[in-house]
Protein backbone atom coordinates (compact mmCIF):
# COMPACT_ATOMS: atom_id res chain seq x y z
CA UNK A 1 0.00 0.00 0.00
CA UNK A 2 1.41 3.69 -0.77
CA UNK A 3 2.06 5.89 1.71
CA UNK A 4 -0.86 8.39 0.39
CA UNK A 5 -3.45 5.33 0.82
CA UNK A 6 -2.01 4.89 4.03
CA UNK A 7 -2.61 8.33 5.15
CA UNK A 8 -5.84 8.62 3.75
CA UNK A 9 -7.27 5.89 5.37
CA UNK A 10 -5.50 6.95 9.22
CA UNK A 11 -6.59 10.47 8.80
CA UNK A 12 -10.05 9.59 7.79
CA UNK A 13 -10.04 7.06 10.81
CA UNK A 14 -8.80 9.32 13.05
CA UNK A 15 -10.84 12.96 11.81
CA UNK A 16 -14.14 10.59 12.15
CA UNK A 17 -13.20 9.11 15.70
CA UNK A 18 -12.21 12.49 16.68
CA UNK A 19 -15.62 13.88 15.08
CA UNK A 20 -18.01 11.72 16.77
CA UNK A 21 -16.48 11.90 20.22
CA UNK A 22 -16.11 15.39 20.34
CA UNK A 23 -19.55 15.96 18.91
CA UNK A 24 -21.19 13.89 22.06
CA UNK A 25 -19.00 15.45 24.84
CA UNK A 26 -20.37 19.00 23.12
CA UNK A 27 -23.51 18.17 23.43
CA UNK A 28 -23.73 16.53 26.96
CA UNK A 29 -21.68 19.81 28.15
CA UNK A 30 -24.14 22.52 26.54
CA UNK A 31 -26.84 23.45 28.70
CA UNK A 32 -29.70 25.41 26.79
CA UNK A 33 -31.41 28.10 29.29
CA UNK A 34 -34.75 26.39 30.09
CA UNK A 35 -37.96 28.23 29.88
CA UNK A 36 -40.24 28.92 32.93
CA UNK A 37 -42.02 26.02 32.46
CA UNK A 38 -39.31 23.84 32.39
CA UNK A 39 -39.11 23.49 28.48
CA UNK A 40 -36.44 24.56 25.93
CA UNK A 41 -38.95 26.97 24.59
CA UNK A 42 -38.52 24.77 20.78
CA UNK A 43 -42.14 24.00 19.92
CA UNK A 44 -42.55 22.04 16.63
CA UNK A 45 -46.13 22.03 15.32
CA UNK A 46 -47.51 22.49 19.05
CA UNK A 47 -45.11 19.64 20.40
CA UNK A 48 -42.74 21.68 22.92
CA UNK A 49 -38.99 20.19 23.97
CA UNK A 50 -37.94 19.03 27.55
CA UNK A 51 -33.98 18.87 28.37
CA UNK A 52 -33.81 15.67 29.74
CA UNK A 53 -30.41 13.60 30.30
CA UNK A 54 -29.78 11.02 27.87
CA UNK A 55 -30.75 7.80 28.79
CA UNK A 56 -27.12 5.85 30.92
CA UNK A 57 -27.26 2.99 28.72
CA UNK A 58 -27.51 4.93 25.59
CA UNK A 59 -24.09 6.74 26.57
CA UNK A 60 -22.97 3.72 27.71
CA UNK A 61 -23.17 2.19 24.43
CA UNK A 62 -22.02 5.12 22.55
CA UNK A 63 -19.15 5.79 25.02
CA UNK A 64 -18.48 1.57 24.48
CA UNK A 65 -18.27 1.70 20.68
CA UNK A 66 -15.89 4.89 20.69
CA UNK A 67 -13.30 2.50 23.02
CA UNK A 68 -13.92 -0.56 20.81
CA UNK A 69 -13.16 1.32 17.86
CA UNK A 70 -9.62 1.60 19.37
CA UNK A 71 -9.17 -2.25 19.94
CA UNK A 72 -10.20 -2.39 16.43
CA UNK A 73 -7.73 -0.31 15.21
CA UNK A 74 -5.47 -2.59 17.08
CA UNK A 75 -6.85 -6.22 15.45
CA UNK A 76 -7.12 -4.68 12.10
CA UNK A 77 -5.27 -2.40 10.12
CA UNK A 78 -6.72 0.95 10.38
CA UNK A 79 -3.72 3.30 11.07
CA UNK A 80 -0.61 3.77 9.30
CA UNK A 81 -1.35 0.50 7.13
CA UNK A 82 1.38 0.72 5.45
CA UNK A 83 3.34 -0.44 8.42
CA UNK A 84 1.19 -1.59 11.26
CA UNK A 85 -0.63 -4.57 9.13
CA UNK A 86 -3.16 -5.06 12.40
CA UNK A 87 -3.08 -8.40 15.01
CA UNK A 88 -5.40 -10.32 13.06
CA UNK A 89 -3.98 -12.85 10.72
CA UNK A 90 -5.80 -15.31 7.95
CA UNK A 91 -4.19 -18.85 6.73
CA UNK A 92 -2.97 -18.38 3.27
CA UNK A 93 -1.09 -21.28 1.19
CA UNK A 94 -0.07 -22.88 4.36
CA UNK A 95 1.10 -19.75 6.04
CA UNK A 96 -0.23 -17.62 8.52
CA UNK A 97 -0.53 -14.20 6.84
CA UNK A 98 -1.99 -10.24 8.73
CA UNK A 99 -5.22 -9.89 7.77
CA UNK A 100 -6.40 -8.05 4.56
CA UNK A 101 -9.76 -8.18 2.99
CA UNK A 102 -7.43 -10.08 -0.26
CA UNK A 103 -5.55 -12.39 2.06
CA UNK A 104 -9.43 -13.43 3.97
CA UNK A 105 -10.69 -13.78 0.27
CA UNK A 106 -7.98 -15.64 -0.92
CA UNK A 107 -8.17 -17.54 2.12
CA UNK A 108 -11.73 -18.19 2.19
CA UNK A 109 -12.07 -19.32 -1.46
CA UNK A 110 -8.54 -22.10 -1.06
CA UNK A 111 -10.66 -23.25 2.29
CA UNK A 112 -13.50 -23.89 -0.58
CA UNK A 113 -11.39 -25.07 -3.09
CA UNK A 114 -10.01 -27.69 -0.48
CA UNK A 115 -13.51 -29.02 0.20
CA UNK A 116 -14.10 -29.11 -3.35
CA UNK A 117 -10.82 -31.21 -4.49
CA UNK A 118 -11.03 -33.89 -1.32
CA UNK A 119 -15.19 -33.81 -2.79
CA UNK A 120 -13.45 -34.82 -6.15
CA UNK A 121 -10.85 -37.49 -4.57
CA UNK A 122 -13.00 -39.86 -2.62
CA UNK A 123 -16.66 -38.73 -4.31
CA UNK A 124 -16.31 -38.11 -8.03
CA UNK A 125 -13.17 -39.62 -9.11
CA UNK A 126 -11.20 -42.55 -6.20
CA UNK A 127 -8.74 -43.56 -8.67
CA UNK A 128 -5.13 -42.11 -7.13
CA UNK A 129 -3.54 -42.70 -10.51
CA UNK A 130 -5.88 -40.18 -11.57
CA UNK A 131 -4.74 -37.59 -8.76
CA UNK A 132 -1.26 -38.17 -9.18
CA UNK A 133 -1.34 -37.78 -13.27
CA UNK A 134 -3.06 -34.20 -12.08
CA UNK A 135 -0.71 -33.51 -9.66
CA UNK A 136 1.85 -34.12 -12.68
CA UNK A 137 -0.20 -31.72 -14.85
CA UNK A 138 -0.26 -29.03 -12.19
CA UNK A 139 3.59 -28.81 -11.61
CA UNK A 140 4.07 -28.72 -15.10
CA UNK A 141 1.85 -25.70 -15.13
CA UNK A 142 3.46 -24.27 -12.42
CA UNK A 143 6.48 -24.22 -13.80
CA UNK A 144 5.43 -22.95 -16.82
CA UNK A 145 4.03 -19.95 -14.94
CA UNK A 146 7.11 -19.30 -12.65
CA UNK A 147 9.39 -19.74 -15.92
CA UNK A 148 10.65 -16.25 -17.39
CA UNK A 149 11.32 -18.10 -20.83
CA UNK A 150 9.48 -21.37 -20.70
CA UNK A 151 12.00 -24.40 -21.44
CA UNK A 152 11.41 -25.82 -25.03
CA UNK A 153 8.67 -28.46 -25.18
CA UNK A 154 7.06 -27.51 -21.62
CA UNK A 155 3.52 -26.32 -23.43
CA UNK A 156 3.80 -29.90 -25.67
CA UNK A 157 4.71 -31.75 -22.12
CA UNK A 158 1.49 -29.95 -20.66
CA UNK A 159 -0.47 -30.42 -23.65
CA UNK A 160 0.26 -34.76 -23.44
CA UNK A 161 -0.21 -34.51 -19.96
CA UNK A 162 -3.97 -32.90 -20.67
CA UNK A 163 -4.14 -35.54 -23.08
CA UNK A 164 -3.39 -38.54 -21.19
CA UNK A 165 -6.12 -37.42 -18.96
CA UNK A 166 -8.60 -38.73 -21.24
CA UNK A 167 -9.18 -42.17 -19.66
CA UNK A 168 -10.04 -40.22 -16.56
CA UNK A 169 -12.86 -38.64 -18.02
CA UNK A 170 -14.39 -41.63 -19.37
CA UNK A 171 -14.24 -43.32 -16.20
CA UNK A 172 -15.54 -39.37 -14.54
CA UNK A 173 -18.41 -39.30 -17.05
CA UNK A 174 -19.83 -42.92 -15.40
CA UNK A 175 -20.10 -41.13 -12.22
CA UNK A 176 -23.65 -40.15 -11.69
CA UNK A 177 -22.45 -37.70 -8.73
CA UNK A 178 -19.70 -36.26 -11.12
CA UNK A 179 -22.32 -35.83 -13.52
CA UNK A 180 -24.09 -33.55 -11.64
CA UNK A 181 -21.53 -31.33 -10.35
CA UNK A 182 -20.79 -30.88 -14.10
CA UNK A 183 -23.86 -30.01 -15.06
CA UNK A 184 -24.08 -27.38 -11.99
CA UNK A 185 -20.65 -25.98 -13.68
CA UNK A 186 -21.63 -25.98 -17.21
CA UNK A 187 -24.69 -23.77 -15.76
CA UNK A 188 -22.27 -21.21 -14.25
CA UNK A 189 -19.78 -21.29 -16.64
CA UNK A 190 -21.04 -21.96 -19.86
CA UNK A 191 -24.57 -21.89 -20.10
CA UNK A 192 -24.51 -18.29 -20.76
CA UNK A 193 -23.41 -18.75 -24.55
CA UNK A 194 -24.08 -22.55 -25.44
CA UNK A 195 -27.19 -22.12 -23.90
CA UNK A 196 -29.01 -24.29 -20.51
CA UNK A 197 -29.66 -26.80 -22.72
CA UNK A 198 -25.71 -26.47 -24.34
CA UNK A 199 -27.92 -26.50 -27.63
CA UNK A 200 -25.65 -23.56 -28.56
CA UNK A 201 -27.29 -21.08 -31.01
CA UNK A 202 -25.97 -18.80 -34.05
CA UNK A 203 -21.78 -18.47 -33.73
CA UNK A 204 -21.76 -20.70 -30.63
CA UNK A 205 -21.33 -24.43 -31.20
CA UNK A 206 -24.42 -27.21 -30.11
CA UNK A 207 -22.55 -29.50 -28.24
CA UNK A 208 -25.00 -32.66 -28.11
CA UNK A 209 -25.03 -32.76 -31.72
CA UNK A 210 -22.02 -34.82 -32.29
CA UNK A 211 -20.86 -32.43 -34.98
CA UNK A 212 -17.77 -31.53 -33.85
CA UNK A 213 -15.60 -28.63 -34.44
CA UNK A 214 -12.42 -29.65 -32.72
CA UNK A 215 -13.59 -32.98 -32.30
CA UNK A 216 -15.46 -34.99 -29.45
CA UNK A 217 -13.32 -37.27 -28.12
CA UNK A 218 -12.11 -36.48 -24.63
CA UNK A 219 -8.80 -35.71 -25.43
CA UNK A 220 -9.80 -32.82 -27.57
CA UNK A 221 -12.69 -32.12 -25.46
CA UNK A 222 -9.64 -31.39 -22.59
CA UNK A 223 -7.82 -29.25 -24.90
CA UNK A 224 -10.93 -26.89 -26.33
CA UNK A 225 -11.69 -26.43 -22.20
CA UNK A 226 -8.29 -26.14 -20.96
CA UNK A 227 -6.94 -23.78 -23.82
CA UNK A 228 -9.52 -22.10 -25.63
CA UNK A 229 -10.16 -21.84 -29.04
CA UNK A 230 -10.49 -19.09 -31.99
CA UNK A 231 -12.24 -20.22 -35.29
CA UNK A 232 -10.10 -19.04 -37.71
CA UNK A 233 -11.95 -18.09 -41.18
CA UNK A 234 -10.53 -15.14 -43.21
CA UNK A 235 -12.50 -12.88 -44.91
CA UNK A 236 -12.46 -13.43 -48.85
CA UNK A 237 -13.94 -10.09 -50.16
CA UNK A 238 -10.68 -8.90 -50.85
CA UNK A 239 -9.35 -11.93 -52.41
CA UNK A 240 -11.90 -13.54 -54.41
CA UNK A 241 -14.53 -10.09 -55.02
CA UNK A 242 -18.18 -10.09 -54.82
CA UNK A 243 -17.97 -12.75 -57.74
CA UNK A 244 -16.04 -15.20 -56.51
CA UNK A 245 -17.68 -14.98 -53.04
CA UNK A 246 -20.85 -15.16 -54.65
CA UNK A 247 -19.69 -18.44 -56.85
CA UNK A 248 -17.90 -20.06 -53.61
CA UNK A 249 -21.70 -19.37 -51.77
CA UNK A 250 -23.36 -21.35 -54.75
CA UNK A 251 -20.97 -23.86 -54.20
CA UNK A 252 -21.27 -24.36 -50.29
CA UNK A 253 -25.20 -24.39 -50.81
CA UNK A 254 -25.33 -27.07 -53.59
CA UNK A 255 -22.92 -29.44 -51.49
CA UNK A 256 -24.97 -28.71 -48.35
CA UNK A 257 -27.61 -30.43 -50.12
CA UNK A 258 -29.98 -26.94 -51.23
CA UNK A 259 -31.75 -27.27 -47.90
CA UNK A 260 -33.62 -23.96 -48.82
CA UNK A 261 -34.82 -25.32 -52.11
CA UNK A 262 -32.81 -21.95 -54.36
CA UNK A 263 -32.55 -22.38 -57.73
CA UNK A 264 -28.49 -22.49 -58.15
CA UNK A 265 -27.03 -20.83 -60.93
CA UNK A 266 -24.67 -24.14 -62.33
CA UNK A 267 -22.26 -21.83 -63.88
CA UNK A 268 -21.64 -20.26 -60.71
CA UNK A 269 -21.91 -23.59 -58.59
CA UNK A 270 -18.94 -24.66 -61.43
CA UNK A 271 -16.95 -21.86 -60.78
CA UNK A 272 -17.34 -21.90 -56.62
CA UNK A 273 -16.28 -25.63 -57.07
CA UNK A 274 -12.61 -24.63 -59.03
CA UNK A 275 -12.32 -21.64 -56.13
CA UNK A 276 -13.09 -24.14 -53.25
CA UNK A 277 -10.27 -26.56 -54.86
CA UNK A 278 -7.90 -23.98 -54.78
CA UNK A 279 -8.48 -21.55 -51.35
CA UNK A 280 -11.02 -23.99 -48.86
CA UNK A 281 -9.54 -27.20 -48.63
CA UNK A 282 -7.01 -26.83 -46.99
CA UNK A 283 -9.23 -26.18 -43.88
CA UNK A 284 -12.68 -27.82 -44.98
CA UNK A 285 -11.05 -30.53 -46.37
CA UNK A 286 -11.28 -31.71 -49.78
CA UNK A 287 -14.37 -33.29 -49.00
CA UNK A 288 -15.36 -30.57 -47.45
CA UNK A 289 -16.52 -32.37 -44.46
CA UNK A 290 -14.46 -29.82 -42.01
CA UNK A 291 -10.99 -30.90 -40.38
CA UNK A 292 -10.56 -30.85 -36.53
CA UNK A 293 -7.05 -29.54 -36.97
CA UNK A 294 -8.22 -26.13 -38.36
CA UNK A 295 -11.53 -26.55 -36.39
CA UNK A 296 -13.42 -26.07 -39.57
CA UNK A 297 -16.88 -27.11 -40.09
CA UNK A 298 -18.70 -29.52 -42.13
CA UNK A 299 -19.72 -27.79 -44.95
CA UNK A 300 -21.93 -30.93 -46.71
CA UNK A 301 -24.55 -31.41 -43.73
CA UNK A 302 -27.31 -29.20 -42.36
CA UNK A 303 -25.69 -28.46 -39.14
CA UNK A 304 -24.94 -24.37 -39.36
CA UNK A 305 -22.39 -22.27 -36.78
CA UNK A 306 -23.34 -19.41 -38.49
CA UNK A 307 -26.42 -20.01 -41.08
CA UNK A 308 -26.91 -21.64 -44.13
CA UNK A 309 -28.92 -19.25 -46.00
CA UNK A 310 -27.67 -17.73 -49.32
CA UNK A 311 -27.22 -14.15 -48.12
CA UNK A 312 -25.10 -15.77 -44.35
CA UNK A 313 -23.32 -17.82 -46.00
CA UNK A 314 -22.10 -14.82 -48.70
CA UNK A 315 -21.55 -12.74 -45.57
CA UNK A 316 -19.04 -15.56 -44.22
CA UNK A 317 -17.08 -15.27 -46.78
CA UNK A 318 -16.92 -11.96 -47.20
CA UNK A 319 -16.11 -10.70 -43.66
CA UNK A 320 -14.56 -14.25 -42.48
CA UNK A 321 -15.81 -15.34 -39.36
CA UNK A 322 -13.80 -15.77 -35.50
CA UNK A 323 -15.65 -17.35 -32.57
CA UNK A 324 -13.78 -17.18 -29.47
CA UNK A 325 -14.26 -19.79 -26.73
CA UNK A 326 -12.13 -18.69 -23.80
CA UNK A 327 -9.72 -20.91 -22.39
CA UNK A 328 -10.24 -21.81 -19.04
CA UNK A 329 -7.42 -23.55 -17.33
CA UNK A 330 -6.54 -20.40 -15.06
CA UNK A 331 -10.60 -19.67 -13.53
CA UNK A 332 -11.61 -22.95 -12.92
CA UNK A 333 -8.22 -25.52 -12.85
CA UNK A 334 -7.41 -28.95 -13.13
CA UNK A 335 -10.05 -30.83 -11.37
CA UNK A 336 -13.77 -28.76 -12.84
CA UNK A 337 -12.18 -28.78 -16.37
CA UNK A 338 -12.09 -32.44 -15.85
CA UNK A 339 -15.98 -32.71 -14.71
CA UNK A 340 -16.99 -30.21 -17.68
CA UNK A 341 -15.48 -32.53 -20.04
CA UNK A 342 -17.22 -35.41 -18.97
CA UNK A 343 -20.29 -33.93 -18.71
CA UNK A 344 -19.97 -32.35 -22.25
CA UNK A 345 -19.04 -35.72 -23.65
CA UNK A 346 -21.52 -37.60 -22.24
CA UNK A 347 -23.84 -35.85 -24.75
CA UNK A 348 -22.54 -37.53 -27.51
CA UNK A 349 -23.05 -40.83 -25.84
CA UNK A 350 -19.56 -41.24 -24.68
CA UNK A 351 -20.55 -42.33 -21.79
CA UNK A 352 -23.72 -42.25 -19.49
CA UNK A 353 -27.28 -41.60 -20.84
CA UNK A 354 -28.47 -37.73 -19.43
CA UNK A 355 -30.68 -38.73 -16.06
CA UNK A 356 -31.23 -34.86 -15.56
CA UNK A 357 -33.63 -32.00 -17.54
CA UNK A 358 -30.68 -31.76 -20.08
CA UNK A 359 -32.06 -34.18 -22.92
CA UNK A 360 -28.98 -35.56 -24.55
CA UNK A 361 -28.93 -35.09 -28.73
CA UNK A 362 -31.01 -37.45 -30.57
CA UNK A 363 -28.98 -39.55 -32.70
CA UNK A 364 -29.67 -37.65 -36.19
CA UNK A 365 -28.57 -34.22 -35.53
CA UNK A 366 -30.91 -31.53 -35.78
CA UNK A 367 -30.97 -28.10 -37.17
CA UNK A 368 -29.41 -25.55 -35.10
CA UNK A 369 -31.09 -23.88 -32.34
CA UNK A 370 -32.80 -20.88 -33.29
CA UNK A 371 -31.52 -17.58 -33.46
CA UNK A 372 -34.77 -16.29 -30.80
CA UNK A 373 -32.69 -18.66 -28.03
CA UNK A 374 -31.89 -15.96 -25.29
CA UNK A 375 -28.91 -17.22 -23.91
CA UNK A 376 -27.60 -17.45 -27.55
CA UNK A 377 -27.66 -14.26 -28.79
CA UNK A 378 -27.19 -12.81 -24.86
CA UNK A 379 -23.08 -12.92 -24.57
CA UNK A 380 -22.02 -11.24 -27.79
CA UNK A 381 -21.46 -7.90 -26.30
CA UNK A 382 -19.44 -8.92 -23.37
CA UNK A 383 -17.04 -11.43 -25.69
CA UNK A 384 -15.32 -10.91 -28.21
CA UNK A 385 -17.34 -13.15 -29.99
CA UNK A 386 -16.87 -13.33 -33.71
CA UNK A 387 -15.30 -10.25 -34.35
CA UNK A 388 -16.64 -9.83 -37.98
CA UNK A 389 -20.22 -10.72 -37.01
CA UNK A 390 -23.05 -8.62 -39.27
CA UNK A 391 -25.63 -7.68 -37.60
CA UNK A 392 -28.32 -9.46 -40.04
CA UNK A 393 -27.47 -13.13 -39.09
CA UNK A 394 -30.85 -13.76 -38.07
CA UNK A 395 -32.31 -15.91 -40.42
CA UNK A 396 -31.74 -19.46 -40.26
C1 LIG B 1 -18.00 -16.54 -24.34
C2 LIG B 1 -18.80 -17.56 -24.89
C3 LIG B 1 -18.46 -18.99 -24.50
C4 LIG B 1 -18.40 -19.53 -23.25
C5 LIG B 1 -18.66 -18.85 -21.91
C6 LIG B 1 -18.09 -20.92 -23.43
N1 LIG B 1 -17.94 -21.19 -24.74
FE1 LIG B 1 -17.50 -23.02 -25.53
N2 LIG B 1 -17.38 -22.17 -27.38
C7 LIG B 1 -17.69 -20.85 -27.68
C8 LIG B 1 -17.50 -20.64 -29.11
C9 LIG B 1 -17.75 -19.34 -29.85
C10 LIG B 1 -17.05 -21.86 -29.63
C11 LIG B 1 -16.68 -22.15 -31.08
C12 LIG B 1 -15.32 -21.65 -31.36
C13 LIG B 1 -15.12 -21.55 -32.83
O1 LIG B 1 -15.99 -20.98 -33.51
O2 LIG B 1 -14.08 -21.99 -33.31
C14 LIG B 1 -17.00 -22.80 -28.51
C15 LIG B 1 -16.59 -24.12 -28.63
C16 LIG B 1 -16.69 -25.06 -27.62
C17 LIG B 1 -16.38 -26.46 -27.77
C18 LIG B 1 -15.88 -27.12 -29.03
C19 LIG B 1 -17.06 -27.56 -29.84
C20 LIG B 1 -16.66 -28.32 -31.06
O3 LIG B 1 -17.55 -28.47 -31.92
O4 LIG B 1 -15.51 -28.77 -31.18
C21 LIG B 1 -16.62 -27.05 -26.55
C22 LIG B 1 -16.46 -28.52 -26.21
C23 LIG B 1 -17.07 -26.02 -25.66
N3 LIG B 1 -17.09 -24.82 -26.33
C24 LIG B 1 -17.40 -26.22 -24.34
C25 LIG B 1 -17.59 -25.19 -23.44
C26 LIG B 1 -17.69 -25.37 -22.02
C27 LIG B 1 -17.68 -26.70 -21.29
C28 LIG B 1 -17.82 -24.13 -21.48
C29 LIG B 1 -17.89 -23.75 -20.00
C30 LIG B 1 -16.70 -24.01 -19.24
C31 LIG B 1 -17.82 -23.17 -22.56
N4 LIG B 1 -17.68 -23.85 -23.73
C32 LIG B 1 -17.97 -21.83 -22.39
C33 LIG B 1 -18.12 -19.90 -26.81
C34 LIG B 1 -18.15 -20.04 -25.43
C1 LIG C 1 -7.72 -21.13 -42.69
C2 LIG C 1 -8.72 -22.15 -42.74
C3 LIG C 1 -9.96 -21.90 -43.58
C4 LIG C 1 -10.04 -21.64 -44.92
C5 LIG C 1 -8.90 -21.49 -45.90
C6 LIG C 1 -11.44 -21.53 -45.22
N1 LIG C 1 -12.18 -21.71 -44.10
FE1 LIG C 1 -14.20 -21.64 -43.99
N2 LIG C 1 -14.08 -21.82 -42.00
C7 LIG C 1 -12.93 -22.06 -41.27
C8 LIG C 1 -13.22 -22.06 -39.88
C9 LIG C 1 -12.23 -22.28 -38.76
C10 LIG C 1 -14.61 -21.84 -39.76
C11 LIG C 1 -15.41 -21.71 -38.48
C12 LIG C 1 -15.27 -20.27 -37.97
C13 LIG C 1 -15.66 -20.13 -36.55
O1 LIG C 1 -15.68 -21.14 -35.86
O2 LIG C 1 -15.92 -19.01 -36.12
C14 LIG C 1 -15.12 -21.70 -41.12
C15 LIG C 1 -16.44 -21.45 -41.44
C16 LIG C 1 -16.94 -21.47 -42.72
C17 LIG C 1 -18.34 -21.37 -43.05
C18 LIG C 1 -19.48 -21.21 -42.06
C19 LIG C 1 -20.12 -22.55 -41.82
C20 LIG C 1 -21.28 -22.52 -40.87
O3 LIG C 1 -21.57 -23.58 -40.33
O4 LIG C 1 -21.89 -21.45 -40.64
C21 LIG C 1 -18.43 -21.42 -44.41
C22 LIG C 1 -19.69 -21.36 -45.23
C23 LIG C 1 -17.10 -21.54 -44.91
N3 LIG C 1 -16.21 -21.59 -43.86
C24 LIG C 1 -16.76 -21.63 -46.25
C25 LIG C 1 -15.46 -21.51 -46.73
C26 LIG C 1 -15.13 -21.35 -48.11
C27 LIG C 1 -16.10 -21.35 -49.25
C28 LIG C 1 -13.77 -21.21 -48.16
C29 LIG C 1 -12.90 -20.96 -49.37
C30 LIG C 1 -13.17 -19.75 -50.07
C31 LIG C 1 -13.27 -21.33 -46.80
N4 LIG C 1 -14.32 -21.49 -45.98
C32 LIG C 1 -11.94 -21.28 -46.48
C33 LIG C 1 -11.66 -22.21 -41.77
C34 LIG C 1 -11.31 -21.94 -43.08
Amino acid sequence: MSIFWSLWITVLSLACWGFILGALLFVMRTKPTLEDDGTTGHAYDGITEYDKPLPKWWVAIFFGSIVWALVYWVLWPALMPHTFKGLSTVELAGKTVPWTSHNELYSELERNDKVFTDNFKTNFLPNPQAHEQLAKLTSLQLKLQEAKEPPAGLKDDISKQIQGLAPYVTELSKNQKAYMAGERLFLQNCSVCHGSNAKGGVGYPNLTDNDWLYGGEPENILMTLHNGRIGGMAAWRDKLGEDGIRAAAEYVLSISGNQNGYELDKLKVAQGEAIFKQQCVVCHGPDAKGTHAAGAPNLTDKIWLYGGDRETVRETLRHGRAGVMPAWQSRLGNERIMLLAAYVSSFSGNAMKSTSTVAPAPATAPAPAPATEPAASAPTSTVSAPTTAVPDVTAQ
